[in-house]
């Protein structure tokens, strides 16, 4: 549909988590006209969800250069250094800034941020807030920011496409508004800047720890839009997430690293540790060493789950340190002062996304990526805990400080929606991808869950149980996962090893000399 209404801006960010929020923030104080627009509301989206911290190199003796090391270590050979380098370096600083911003970190008591400890870091690295609601605290601080800054904000409004000029150049972006008063139905933003900070796509998986709203949608918009996209094979499954059954669906509770980094051991069926002995970090391995090791267990048991016991924290250090996760496991009836808490992985973090170089930049001139929507080459592999916040934080910094050295000139004349989500498929695909995803592309790969899930996919896509849909938040989103659900599964067929979060069943050794390369993706134009 066309257009019907318009804003114009030096700059639109597609969502609200750290990584948008911080943008808009850096632009506007930069005096570049910002709007943001966001699916829901400004504190939505995953950055709320997230407990243990944000990882920066701020306690004596630590150093960016021990933080790289662990980051290179966990990422499996395919980080980029020179991401890392940037990620590490500025770490510190963007942290402190964002305490400057309004950000409350926890304390010792001599008034120094509180550290703790998660899995792949050799040294406590980690700040939070809250105990374990330190996405939280961050996005009240920066949504409280934006707001006494004013920039402009557009809630409930689903990015659909790029805009682009007649030179293919970033013009804006379409949006689907639901109930906004003026901002109604199919409108637009011209702007030579969008930044996409959609966050992740975890929605793709029927278990997830993503809230409802992550469903791939930048990186979906970038493909149709022609940009490159990599390494979405790359998906991490978070070890310990409250395990509520085998046919849970949706979003499902996160138990924190920073709980095992607080001394929890992961125990079997028979009330054994089994972490000790399979990595010198024990049950602070990076997440991929602990998430195989506990589906490998499961397998080994022929159980749905494992424990983790931290019964030895006591009553008074649950309450203090982990108030969130200790009301969510007794929400579901689960005590963990008391009792060992069910846990297994799901689905948690895409380790890639939209590429781009150091300052944000995507293939496509003006569209910039950032946060868990990007691939800046910083997790390679598997991310390291804790990373992400700190990702979104330092490259929207990067992001704002290029648009702001080469903004000006006249506002681009869109020429038409790069490409455009042609045809809707029916809201209860979402399930069937969901479940496809998970039987096929899960924790455990391989050629041939793959290749069926592929044929899946398809099916839905083209074949006989395609309908055409009414234009709505469903809808799109549906269509955003299936295209990205099929870009994943294609890149986990083709990528023939195992590596970080990438798990093949069939292929379970590390091929240094064919694969230590990045899978790019680019759309075929007309292929949506
Ligand atoms: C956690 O608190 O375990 C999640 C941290 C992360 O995903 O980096």
């Amino acid at each position: 549909p066309a257009p019907s209404w318009f804003i114009e801006a030096d700059v639109v960010v597609v969502g609200s988590g750290v990584a948008g929020l911080t943008a808009a923030l850096r632009c506007s104080a930069a005096g570049l006209r910002t709007v943001i627009v966001t699916k829901a509301r400004l504190d939505d989206g995953s950055t709320r969800w997230a407990q243990g911290g944000i990882a920066a190199a701020l306690g004596e003796g630590d150093t960016p250069g021990q933080h790289r090391e662990d980051t290179l270590v966990a990422g499996a050979g395919l980080c980029d250094e020179a991401a890392v380098g940037a990620l590490v370096t500025e770490g510190p600083g963007a942290v402190r800034r964002l305490i400057e911003a309004g950000a409350r970190f926890d304390t010792t008591e001599s008034g120094e941020i509180a550290l703790t400890r998660e899995g792949g870091h050799h040294r406590r690295r980690i700040a939070h807030a809250g105990g374990d609601a330190t996405g939280v605290e961050i996005s009240r601080a920066l949504v409280a920011a934006v707001h006494r800054a004013g920039v402009e904000t557009v809630e409930n409004a689903l990015v659909l496409d790029l805009l682009t000029d007649a030179a293919g150049r970033t013009a804006g972006v379409t949006l689907h508004v639901m109930g906004e008063g003026l901002h109604d139905g199919v409108g637009a933003v011209r702007s030579p800047a969008v930044v996409l900070a959609t966050g992740g796509m975890g929605q793709v998986f029927s278990a997830t720890t993503n809230p409802a709203v992550s469903t791939g949608d930048g990186v979906a918009l970038a493909l149709r839009a022609g940009a490159e996209v990599s390494d979405l094979e790359f998906v991490q499954f978070h070890p310990t997430v409250l395990f509520l059954g085998a046919d849970a669906e949706g979003q499902q509770p996160l138990i924190s690293e920073a709980v095992r980094g607080e001394g929890a051991h992961l125990v079997d069926a028979a009330g054994v540790r089994f972490m000790a002995g399979q990595h010198e970090l024990a049950e602070l391995a990076p997440r991929d060493v602990v998430a195989k090791a506990i589906t490998r267990r499961m397998h080994e048991q022929g159980v749905e789950h494992m424990y983790l016991d931290a019964r030895h924290f006591g009553a008074a250090m649950w309450e203090q340190r982990f108030p969130t996760i200790l009301a969510a496991c007794r929400a579901h009836g689960i005590d963990p002062v008391t009792e060992p808490v069910p846990v297994a992985p799901a689905a948690h973090y895409a380790s890639g996304g939209v590429r781009t170089d150091l300052h944000g930049r995507t293939t496509v001139p003006g569209l910039y990526a950032c946060g868990e929507t990007a691939c800046t080459g910083v997790h390679g592999a598997n991310r390291l805990a804790s990373n992400s916040l700190l990702e979104g934080l330092v490259f929207a910094e990067r992001i704002a400080a290029r648009i702001a050295a080469h903004a000006g000139g006249p506002l681009p004349v869109p020429e038409a929606a790069g490409a455009q989500v042609v045809a809707l498929p029916p809201p209860e695909a979402r399930q069937a991808v969901q479940r496809t995803m998970t039987r096929g592309a899960g924790v455990l790969r391989s050629a041939r869950s793959l290749t069926a899930a592929a044929g899946e996919l398809d099916a839905l896509t083209a074949g006989k149980d395609r309908k055409s849909a009414e234009p709505g938040t469903d809808t799109w989103e549906t269509a955003n996962l299936l295209l990205v659900a099929r870009v994943l599964v294609a890149a986990a067929l083709r990528r023939a090893e195992t590596r970080g979060c990438h798990w093949r069943e069939d292929l379970p050794a590390r091929d240094d000399d064919a694969w230590r390369r990045h899978l790019i993706v680019t759309l075929r134009p007309g292929a949506r």
